[in-house]
């Protein structure tokens, strides 16, 4: 894309959103509307992305960052005085823009470059994105010619009853000649239902001063969905959640019931990777092949290795290597490393801590700051008591420790390798190789006691 710009409209406040976050940073999939704008255009390379802020100039800015530069729509009076704000900026430039608002999320850059390469080749004033709708409702009109040659759009507010029954939509995406583009602009008046300088207007301003326009039309109807309340919001999720669980399932991955699988972006998921419903895989999660993921498990920024079975866990920022169990309903929090073959059970909670290789950690068990070594067998209810209400402490755990069930370890504690605690310990102290750390009351039994039970008075 050479000698091109692109103008991203996003100053509008959304006020059908009913929100106090401008529209354009409601999110889709995980990623703000506007993102995934700009995502779309990025790969054509153009020479400058131009974004058009207003109502939360400053937020929109922000997300945006060294990824676009921005002009400010101080009044939101219409799209066409939206991009005529970037006639400081672009108002001498030669070559041709791609304008396209922030609230359509769902174009993809093989549309885009369609539209672009039709632009070239009809050497068109301006080439505006069509799409046939079921429903138009909402939407600008394409209204043609008996030879179906483009005359104008017409807004539904301003349409005729005869207008309003045309399927073919404005996308609101255009490529104008630059220099046209804004001669036009300074054309368009706010005669109309809304009382906004309209960019649709320019195409009828162009063809009215003899010059081609065009329209080109894509098939995918779903692409050019515009965002304007919650319920378009909902659909976009739909349609961009069937989009990415498609594509993992056409990689070898294998969704049961992708409609209730919610994967974000920039997930990666190996081949035979079995995924039930009511899965959510979140931010920068890496999963390997042969997994299984059970119905529960939320999985947020984490790597998972391969031939794992994790039952209805949830994971952020932890690290599963290969062939472990988990769950259900263990909880990894950050830094939790879980070597290959390791096992937690149910209601094990790991945080800032290694398990190491085949070690188990199986019933009701708290490891934070600890480092576990291989083949350790953690008994049910151990708790690594590692706070003391300001700071934190480390404990280790070595190779093929036996923690008898119920104890906690009072960090910072060493328990060599192939040392014991006995069930119930309070362990306060480090225990050396092939010992055993016993540490609790011994036990008396009081005979007879029955009758002194207060019952029985
Ligand atoms: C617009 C088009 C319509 C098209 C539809 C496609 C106009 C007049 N209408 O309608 O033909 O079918 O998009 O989705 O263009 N914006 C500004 N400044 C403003 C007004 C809007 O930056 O003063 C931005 C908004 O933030 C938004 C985009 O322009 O990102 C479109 O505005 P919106 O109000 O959503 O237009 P629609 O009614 O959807
Ligand atoms: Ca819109």
């Amino acid at each position: 894309m050479e000698g091109n710009n692109v103008v991203i409209l996003a100053a509008g406040n959304g006020s059908r959103m009913k929100s106090t976050l401008p529209k354009v940073l409601h999110q889709v999939a995980g990623k703000a509307m506007v993102d995934w704008v700009i995502s779309a255009v990025e790969p054509l390379l153009p020479d400058h992305i131009l974004t058009v802020t207003g109502v939360g100039a400053e937020k929109v800015q922000d997300h945006l960052a060294g990824r676009s530069n921005f002009v400010i729509q101080e009044k939101q009076l219409g799209t066409g005085h939206a991009v005529l704000q970037t006639k400081d900026f672009l108002g001498k430039a030669a070559g041709s823009t791609l304008i396209l608002s922030g609230d359509t999320p769902l174009f993809t850059t093989k549309t885009l470059e369609a539209l672009l390469d039709e632009h070239a080749r009809t050497k068109a004033a301006v080439t505006v994105l069509t799409a046939h709708a079921d429903d138009p409702t909402g939407y600008g009109r394409i209204v043609r010619n008996d030879e179906g040659m483009v005359l104008k759009i017409v807004e539904e507010k301003d349409a005729s009853i005869t207008e309003r029954r045309i399927q073919e939509i404005n996308t609101g995406v255009y490529v104008f000649d630059n220099q046209l583009l804004f001669e036009s602009l300074s054309k368009v008046g706010n005669d109309n239902a809304q009382g906004e300088y309209y960019l649709p207007d320019t195409l009828d301003i162009l063809r009215e001063s003899g010059q081609p326009i065009g329209a080109y039309e894509t098939m995918d109807f779903d692409e050019s969905l515009g965002v304007n309340d919650r319920v378009a919001l909902a659909k976009a999720n739909e349609i961009m959640r069937t989009r990415i669980n498609e594509r993992h399932m056409r990689n070898g991955v294998e969704l049961l019931a992708p409609d209730q699988t919610y994967i974000e972006p920039d997930v990666q998921i190996g081949q035979d990777t079995v995924i039930e419903g009511n899965v959510t895989l979140i931010g920068k999660t890496v999963i390997g092949r042969h997994n299984v993921l059970t119905a529960g498990t939320r999985i947020e920024d984490s790597t998972i290795g391969d031939h794992n079975v994790i039952t209805a866990s949830h994971l952020e920022e932890a690290t599963v290597k290969n062939k472990t169990t988990i769950g259900p309903y263990a909880h990894l929090r950050p830094q939790a490393v879980i070597e290959d073959e390791a096992h937690l059970g149910n209601f094990v909670e790991v945080k800032k801590a290694t398990v190491g290789w085949r070690s188990k950690v199986g019933h009701l068990s708290y490891v934070g700051n600890a480092v576990l070594g291989q083949d350790v067998n953690i008994g049910a209810g151990t708790i690594f008591v590692n706070y003391d209400g300001v700071n934190k402490f480390d404990s280790q755990v070595g190779d093929r420790a036996f923690i008898g069930s119920n104890t906690k370890i009072i960090a910072p504690v060493t328990i060599a390798d192939e040392a014991i605690t006995a069930a119930g310990s309070t362990i306060t102290k480090d225990i050396s190789k092939h010992a055993m750390g016993i540490a609790r009351s011994r036990q008396t039994n009081k005979e007879n006691f029955w009758d002194r039970m207060p019952h029985k008075k």
